[in-house]
């Protein structure tokens, strides 16, 4: 039975209303506030004797084992331990099937003293010329005390490599820090983006710094020996103690977790750049110099200009301080940071910069404020399609708690914001597309609460894009842009 003219009209009228509506959610001009209130779980650390903080069983059996990423293009890998008894071997076995090493590298071993803590021997081993896309099994230690991990390498540098990184901050070593963990490693995710605020072992004193320092690398082993972790430094880091004696900043987190600066042409371990699959990430000092002229502000200028987006599509930033937060935690302390830099993550299209610091969750829409100066008299951020998007995940639980109050009204720029415990993923899909998720802990359980399709600052406005649907290109994120 035909339709009449009457009837069609009124079903085309309801099909443009469905569509209006519908493309509003997804520009989405207002913010959310969630409405979410977690219950608190105690924010006290660990106890020491925990499981959690497990010594592995043997006379100087490694441990704190963690793995980070040892060069710029993701061929090598540098792997650290602890022994705690004596130096013991610095050597790492590995080769490509369980229990058949083929293959040894040789490390280096230091230790520090902090206070009168005598750090174990810490032991650092850079493994190069690794295949890409393979499973690699390693043994350290020796004898009945030796212990075997595995890790896999990533897919070659190329645009559509398709890669899953987890994005944690501010985790220290609570019951909700072992709920975050717990969670991100149910995620499937290959690399960790940890954006600073390690262990939290500054808020102790005298030896017992150390000490957490070292139950800290024994709580993050679980993931951090099987999968590279990239390290960003945050103010827990800095250790400074004046009335100890102790007045060199980042010094533990310099001794135990080291980064590939030298491979991005870097002069310092704060701050470095590496690619992976089809990322190039920046990792950032917020408590290191910045301004113009600075060794940083000179290496970003320069690692910016290397950036190839027709080799690594998908640029990521990460700091610790946020730049655009409605928190009133740390309200504006990356106002510096963002005075220094923004122009050039508008320049140079950048995709996502991650921060924690602030302990909540929020998500920016695209925006930007370089058009304040000290004297046009605009101080307003607006709406700006070339701006990267701002993620705040300083939410992994540590022992100070969450940072609850938001500022009211929810300012422009916020398009989502909660403060609860949880984790990010960032799953890239190819050279224009990538699915992202934050997933708060909801009292022991994982759950999927904020999440957008993001595309490709470089990719996606250039002839591909118009061979995508259209409803593909109003992501959530790029909403607001103009
Ligand atoms: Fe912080």
């Amino acid at each position: 039975m035909s339709l009449d003219a009457r009837t069609q009209g009124l079903l085309l009228q309801f099909l443009l209303s469905c569509f209006v509506f519908l493309s509003s959610i997804e520009e989405g001009s207002a913010g959310i506030t969630s409405s979410f209130i977690r219950s608190e779980w105690p924010s006290v650390d660990i106890p020491l004797e925990n499981e959690a903080f497990a010594v592995p069983k043997g006379y100087n059996a490694p441990q704190q084992v963690h793995i980070t990423q040892g060069d710029y293009e993701g061929k090598a890998v540098l792997i650290s331990w602890v022994t705690a008894d004596e130096p013991g071997s610095n050597k790492v076995q590995y080769g490509k099937s369980e229990n058949k090493y083929q293959y040894t590298a040789e490390g280096r071993m230091t230790n520090y003293t902090f206070y009168k803590y005598k750090s174990g021997y810490i032991h650092h081993c850079l493994i190069e010329g690794l295949e890409y896309s393979t499973k690699y099994y390693y043994r350290i230690g020796s004898g009945d005390s030796s212990r075997e991990f595995w890790f896999e390498t990533p897919p070659k540098v190329e645009p559509d490599a398709s890669y899953k990184f987890g994005i944690i901050g501010d985790l220290g070593q609570t019951y909700n820090s072992l709920s975050t963990l717990e969670h991100y490693m149910q995620s499937e995710a290959q690399t960790v983006l940890f954006v600073g605020d390690l262990s939290y072992a500054d808020r102790y004193q005298y030896n017992d710094v150390g000490l957490r320092w070292d139950t800290w690398g024994r709580f993050v082993e679980r993931s951090a020996a099987y999968q590279p972790w990239i390290w960003c430094a945050g103010n827990h880091e800095i250790d400074y103690f004046p009335y100890m004696g102790e007045v060199v900043p980042f010094r533990s987190y310099l001794y135990r977790y080291p980064t590939p600066y030298l491979a991005s042409k870097s002069s310092s371990p704060m701050w470095y750049a590496i690619r992976r699959a089809s990322a190039h990430i920046i990792v950032l000092s917020s408590y290191s110099p910045f301004v113009k002229y600075t060794p940083q502000w000179v290496w970003l200028k320069e690692e910016l200009e290397r950036v190839d987006r027709e080799k690594t599509p998908w640029l990521i930033v990460l700091m610790h301080a946020p730049i655009y937060s409605s928190n009133e935690a740390h309200y504006m302390e990356g106002e510096s940071i963002r005075a220094a830099f923004e122009s050039w993550f508008l320049h140079y299209k950048v995709d996502l910069v991650f921060a924690g610091h602030v302990h909540a969750y929020e998500r920016s829409y695209r925006f930007s404020n370089v058009n304040y100066n000290i004297t046009s008299g605009n101080r307003y951020p607006v709406a700006d399609k070339s701006a990267p998007v701002y993620i705040t995940v300083g939410d992994g639980g540590n022992q100070e708690g969450l940072a609850a109050r938001f500022i009211d009204p929810q300012p422009e720029y916020s398009a989502f914001r909660e403060a609860s415990y949880g984790h990010s993923t960032l799953e890239i899909q190819n050279r224009t597309h990538a699915f992202y998720h934050w997933n708060r802990n909801d009292d022991g359980k994982k759950v999927p609460t904020d999440s957008f399709v993001l595309r490709n600052q470089y990719w996606g406005s250039n002839g591909r894009r118009r061979k995508l649907k259209k409803h593909y290109l109003r992501s959530v994120v790029d909403g607001t842009a103009k």
